[in-house]
Formats: structure tokens, sequence, C-alpha cells
């Protein structure tokens, strides 16, 4: 079901709508107080997310940025460093929170087009273990890479800029928002991806289809450490299981369907590489997020266009975004295309 009859609605993944048994859930889940330990359901999906990410604990959180941050105030003190790559979503688009809050010194390290780090930039970035410079303190990796075309990340291609972190004594966090993308996409499972990282953070909102929430996970002493930082944050929520009832749903339901998202995306990148003046590269989409360039032509504009015939879409300079999920159809893919087709030809 797309957001109102007749559109499109391809902007995000965060526009999935909850699923009939995930309002069943909902409506008929155990809670209790969660400040103090006692919602089974909020227990359960933390006991449950942390299994399947082979981690002993994990956090639930309001969403993916509060879990990239609750992780990194939990590593890091002030005046510590955090190195990720100069398009992760938490240095461009979480408002600077982890400076904000806690003091911590983000340090951009250049990225290719999939958001792969240099790992020689980075290698001759990490500042020194000295009293004369800050202290490096976490690396935080993305997967899938929203700018990145939403690549999906191997163990193996991860391993090279994680070594180099370890070497420099770092803790190792994963923006893992989309890493259940990653792991069907790859086809391993997603406690392989996160075997490499100290902690996790994945949202429950975005392809998984939930309302609302994310999971932080780790060992047992970081997430206890988590906790109260989320406290402080002001991100107690008390009887927060009529939410977390959606994501043991998520969790048991709307994994392996991410694949059907994932074959709408082929298609989408297929059909867009076929209109004159777009070019995308249909090899280079993994998962569910298609960009497509329009050479000099303003994507802000292309996607007001879009939209004034029902179908949506993120644009800016001179790309547009399209992102697939739960809710989107092979046939609305069909239909987008017949209407970016026929926007395209009267631009030209
Ligand atoms: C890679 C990535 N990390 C984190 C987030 C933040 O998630 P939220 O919107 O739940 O704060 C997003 C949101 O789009 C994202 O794409």
């Amino acid at each position: 079901m797309a957001t109102a009859p007749n559109v499109i609605d391809l902007r995000s993944d965060t526009l999935t709508q909850p699923t009939a048994e995930m309002r069943k859930a909902m409506a008929e889940a155990p809670v209790g107080d969660d400040v103090y330990g006692e919602d089974p359901t909020i227990n359960k999906l933390e006991a449950t997310a942390a299994e399947r990410l082979g981690k002993e604990a994990g956090l639930f959180v309001t969403s993916g940025s509060m879990g990239n941050l609750v992780a990194a105030l939990t590593w890091c003190d002030r005046s510590d460093e955090a190195y990720m790559g100069a398009d992760a979503h938490l240095l461009v688009n979480e408002m600077g929170a982890i400076a904000a809050f806690g003091g911590v010194q983000m340090r951009p390290i250049p990225n290719d087009a999939r958001g792969v780090i240099d790992v020689d930039a980075f290698e001759a970035t990490v500042s020194p273990a000295s009293g004369l410079f800050p202290r490096p303190r976490l690396l935080c990796l993305e997967n899938t890479h929203n700018r990145g075309n939403g690549a999906a990340f191997s163990v193996a291609e991860m391993q090279p800029t994680v070594d180099v972190a370890r070497a420099h004594d770092m803790a190792i966090h994963i923006d893992g928002a989309r890493i259940w993308n990653a792991a069907v996409a790859l086809g391993v499972p997603a406690a392989d991806l996160a075997s490499v990282a100290d902690s996790l953070s994945f949202c429950l909102s975005k392809g998984l289809s939930c309302p609302v929430g994310s999971v932080l996970v780790g060992d047992r002493e970081f997430i206890a450490k988590a906790r109260r930082v989320r406290k402080m944050l002001g991100g107690g929520m008390r009887q927060a299981g009529i939410v977390a009832a959606a994501g043991l749903v998520a969790l048991d339901t709307m994994i392996d369907r991410l694949a059907d998202d994932h074959a709408n995306a082929q298609q989408l990148a297929k059909g867009l590489a076929s209109i004159p003046g777009v070019t995308v590269d249909p090899a280079t989409i993994e998962t569910n997020i298609v960009y497509m360039e329009i050479g000099d032509g303003d994507g802000a504009e292309l996607s007001g266009a879009l939209k004034e015939r029902g179908v949506l879409a993120n644009g800016r300079f001179n790309w547009v975004r399209f992102v697939t999920r739960n809710g989107i159809s092979s046939e609305d893919v069909d239909e987008a295309l017949d209407v970016i087709s026929t926007v395209m030809r009267t631009a030209s």
C-alpha cells in the first residue's frame, strides 16, 4: 500500500507501515516499566536482537540516531576522537550530535562512492597515542551505506579498516541501520557482519516496517553503561513494550522479504538505465537504494515534477534517490518508471 491512493512513495524505507501482525502483537504485548528493567516485551526484544547478532546484550532505543549517539557517548570521553567515512550518515545527517553532546571530535576520512573508507588515508590520519594528541577511541562503519547507493560490505571488505582501528586500540561501532539488508544481499548471517564490531545499532523502523525503534547491541558491560547514557539522554521509555512488540514480529517475519525490495531496486535501476538523460549502473545497486544522476539537471526540480504525477523521491543537486520497501510492488516500480520516463522526455 502506498502512502495515499495513486501515490508511489519512493522517498525512503522509513515510510513503511506496521503489518497487521505487528498491530495485533502491539495490542496484546505484556508491558512493564522498562526503566526498572521490568518490561518483558522489551527484555525479549533486546535478548533476541543480541542473540541474532552474536552479542551478549541489547538496548532498545528510540531511533537509529539515538543508537549511534548512545554508542559513541558510551565508548568515548570528552576530547576523544571518533573516525568515520566522510559520507557517513552519523557525520552528515545526525546534527553533529556526538560532538554536541559528547565533546567528541569527529574525524571524517575520505571514502569512495560505495562508502568504503580509504585505509591509507585512515592510517595517515589517526592520532598517535601520546599526551600531545586527542585519543583515537572509536571507528564507526556504516553497513549498508546510505549515501553509497546502499552498498553492502562483507567482513572481508570491512577488515582492512578494522585492522587499522584495532592496531590503534580503537573500539568499533557499526551503524547497521540496514544491517539486515546487507545480510540478505550478501547471503550471510547478520552476526557474521557484526562480528568485526564491538557494538552495532540497527533500525526496526526502516525496511523492517516497525513504527518506531532501534536496537543497540554489544557485550554486557558496554550495554550496562549504554543504559545509563540512554537514561541521561531522556531515552528511558517505561511501558514501551507496546512498540517493542512490533520489533519481535519484524525479526521473525520481515527479514527474508527484504530480498523483494532488492529485486525491485534492480528492476528500477535497469528501467532507469534505459531512459535517455539518466545515468544509473544497475550493477552498482546492491540493496534497496537507487541513486540516478541526470547530467547537469536539477534533482530537486525533477523530484518536484515527479511529485505532480504521483511519484515521490528525494532529489538534490544533479541526483534523485529512490528507495524500495515493503508496500512498493514490482507493478509500482513499472508505473514509477513510466512516470519518470515521461517527465524526462518532457524536460529534454
Ligand atoms: C545509515 C543510517 N543510519 C542512521 C539513520 C538514523 O535513523 P533514524 O532516522 O531512526 O534516527 C539513518 C536514517 O535514515 C540511516 O540511513
